[in-house]
């Protein structure tokens, strides 16, 4: 007990501060329990449905808790990104961590696709026009702190676009303006139009400040020989596979069973042509392209 106080002491001495205050101020402090800790009150209280069918809150929930899981996959992807000497086998951990998240997110999604009244999600989805999943910014930031935007463009520009493209050109044929898109119209939808108003800007800064500095190029950098960087290089297919091709098929057989299964086509509260666009051979998101085969690449989300 006193090697803890003297370390207490020296600490706060070392800050210029009394070391007895800070003891007294520990003396008085309430234990901390667990509802405070994790802010349980706050977060129950975040659900805000707008209509009274009971499945909406189901709706609401599960895309907070995807919210979570890709802040989860945001905080380790920053800590490879954002430490230039990182070792391949951190590196490793990171993304089987990253892995780890994903797996979850494609697993659980069945609580979206199985777990509400058809009926019911149908009615109360009238309500949230013209918000939508797209508009999720965390998805659009992991994609930037992957891949260099070039490598996110459309399947129309893919072959002209290069390192020297300026960078505004690249986010004007960015894959997922196409899902922003009204499928009658072919205006920009007021839901891409909301989104690009609150992120845009900061969507630039991102590519223009991971350029060059992103997984993919962390990545590239490294002794391909060696053995960790192989099994690194697993993990990071195996990343690219489920985030970029398994978590969309999950996404698109839901959407099709609740807007198409009886063929009638329904429009998305984001108004995109949503069959298409949606589809992963049709985005080609692809992350990390060395890392895949002509054929695999080929074949993406077939
Ligand atoms: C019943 C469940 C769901 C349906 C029917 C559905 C439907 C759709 C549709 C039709 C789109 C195309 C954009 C539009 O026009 O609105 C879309 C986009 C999107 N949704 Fe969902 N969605 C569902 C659940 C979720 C959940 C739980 C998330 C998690 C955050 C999510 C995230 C996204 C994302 C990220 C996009 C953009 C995808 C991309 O650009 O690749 N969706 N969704």
């Amino acid at each position: 007990m006193s090697d803890i106080i003297k370390e207490i002491e020296e600490k706060y001495k070392k800050l210029g501060q009394d070391p007895e205050t800070y003891l007294k101020g520990l003396y008085h402090s309430r234990p901390i329990n667990y509802w405070d800790y994790i802010e349980l009150d706050t977060l129950l209280t975040l659900q805000k449905p707008r209509t009274d069918f009971p499945d909406e809150p189901i709706f609401i929930m599960y895309h907070q808790v995807t919210e979570l899981l890709l802040k989860l996959i945001t905080h380790e992807i920053k800590q490879i990104v954002d430490d230039e000497s990182i070792s391949t086998v951190l590196f490793k951990e990171k993304i089987e961590r990253i892995n780890r998240y994903a797996g979850v997110l494609t697993a659980s999604f069945s609580v979206m696709r199985e777990g509400m009244d058809y009926d019911q999600y149908n009615q109360f989805r009238l309500s949230l026009a013209p918000a939508s999943g797209f508009q999720s910014a965390q998805f659009r930031f992991i994609e930037l702190y992957c891949t260099d935007a070039q490598l996110l463009v459309n399947t129309r520009v893919k072959a002209q676009v290069n390192d020297t493209t300026e960078m505004d050109y690249i986010f004007e044929n960015l894959y997922w303006k196409d899902g922003g898109v009204d499928h009658k119209t072919g205006n920009k939808t007021l839901t891409l139009q909301h989104f690009e108003d609150k992120y845009l800007d900061s969507l630039k800064a991102a590519a223009h400040k991971y350029k060059g500095k992103n997984i993919y190029h962390r990545f590239l950098a490294l002794d391909q020989n060696s053995e960790d960087v192989k099994e690194l290089k697993y993990a990071l297919r195996e990343f690219d596979h489920t985030y970029n091709v398994i978590w969309p098929l999950a996404h698109i057989k839901t959407a099709g069973y609740y807007l198409n299964s009886k063929g009638e086509n329904k429009a998305a509260t984001g108004g995109s042509e949503w069959q298409k666009y949606l589809h992963p051979s049709y985005q080609r998101r692809i992350f990390f392209p060395q890392l895949w085969t002509a054929q695999e690449i080929e074949n993406w989300g077939k």
